[in-house]
């Protein structure tokens, strides 16, 4: 079993945790981290804490197959979880995650990550938070997207020298439903500056009912929230391809940025699929919030066993390698 070698750009294993999921105190990344990720990532955070959502704001499925979440970006501020990232030993991939609200927060914000003791690996732009009340995703709206990512890459710039080490930087996206999608977006990206791109985030806007009382199953937003869980695995896998195909098709350096897929991992049959259609690493959402951290090493053993079954030794023996099926002759 040991003659695997699974490590990714992130380290010794393609896991990390989805944002918001364990990671949003100190002790949900210390439980995290007993789970022995590759990498973790914090919660998306803002400049100062948020409460967020009234609750119940988390809600999910008794079979395990679909989450629910309106959170509202409940989180304890960027100093928070910078402090953390001082603190922990943890040896493994460290990732900020900073929701971008506005340019000139993320500025604020990126000015205390971008300091001469850089405590993270890792910043990820999150532009796809679905759960708040009055505020669009930005990521949907294409022009206003591209504006944004050449602003956060100028302050990215101009912030440089405060730093001795450049982290990597990457974006958190929503799923998108368009094939021509996936090329408008790549092309909004400089490689020069993205190193990866996290996608899906949850599918915004779902809706779950309670027939017992007539119920929506979560409170905020009338009931509407982000959809996780097995159900989402098709849409995700649909993304991590789309980009891939998208990035291959640019080629030069677009074929450098790395995808780390999420949506709906819940086996290593789920991991080796995402890989398959091109992901570098993986993040699990809400197998976390179901199973807790010991979801990662099952998962591990569950994907190892499957490498051994089709005689692959590494991940880059089949990473982007999905064949379309055949047409009938
Ligand atoms: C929240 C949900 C998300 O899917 C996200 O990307 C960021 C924040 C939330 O509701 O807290």
């Amino acid at each position: 079993m040991e003659s695997c070698d699974i490590t990714t750009f992130i380290g010794r294993s393609p896991f990390i945790n989805a944002s918001g999921c364990l990671c949003a105190t100190r002790t949900m990344l210390a439980d995290l981290e007993t789970g022995e990720p590759a990498g973790i990532c914090s919660k998306s955070c803002t400049l100062i804490h948020r409460s967020g959502n009234p609750e119940p704001r988390y809600w999910e499925h008794p079979n395990g197959q679909l989450t629910i979440n309106s959170m509202g970006l409940p989180n304890l501020g960027v100093d928070y979880y910078l402090n953390y990232f001082v603190e922990t030993d943890f040896k493994g991939w460290k990732c900020i995650s900073l929701a971008v609200m506005s340019l000139s927060e993320t500025r604020d914000m990126l000015n205390r990550v971008l300091s001469n003791h850089l405590v993270v690996d890792a910043i990820e732009f999150n532009l796809s938070c679905p759960n708040l009340e009055g505020k669009e995703i930005v990521a949907y709206d294409k022009p206003a997207l591209g504006n944004l990512l050449r602003e956060l890459e100028q302050v990215c710039r101009e912030l440089e020298s405060n730093t001795s080490r450049w982290p990597k930087f990457g974006i958190k996206l929503p799923p998108y439903f368009q094939i021509a999608d996936y090329l408008d977006i790549a092309r909004m990206l400089n490689p020069d500056w993205i190193s990866f791109i996290h996608t899906v985030n949850s599918v915004p806007n779902a809706l779950v009912i309670d027939i017992a009382s007539e119920e929506t199953v979560i409170h905020p937003k009338q009931g509407f929230g982000g959809l996780g869980g097995e159900v989402i695995k098709a849409i995700a896998l649909a993304n991590v391809r789309g980009f891939w195909l998208a990035f291959r098709q640019l080629g030069g350096k677009w074929s450098d940025i790395q995808i780390i897929g999420c949506g709906g991992i819940s086996r290593g049959e789920d991991v080796f699929e995402m890989i398959l259609a091109g992901a570098s690493a993986v993040s699990i959402g809400s197998q976390l919030m179901i199973e807790g951290p010991g979801c990662i090493a099952r998962m591990t053993d569950e994907l190892i066993q499957i490498m051994h079954s089709k005689n692959y030794q590494k991940l880059s023996d089949f990473k982007g390698r999905l064949k379309v099926r055949p047409a009938l002759t």
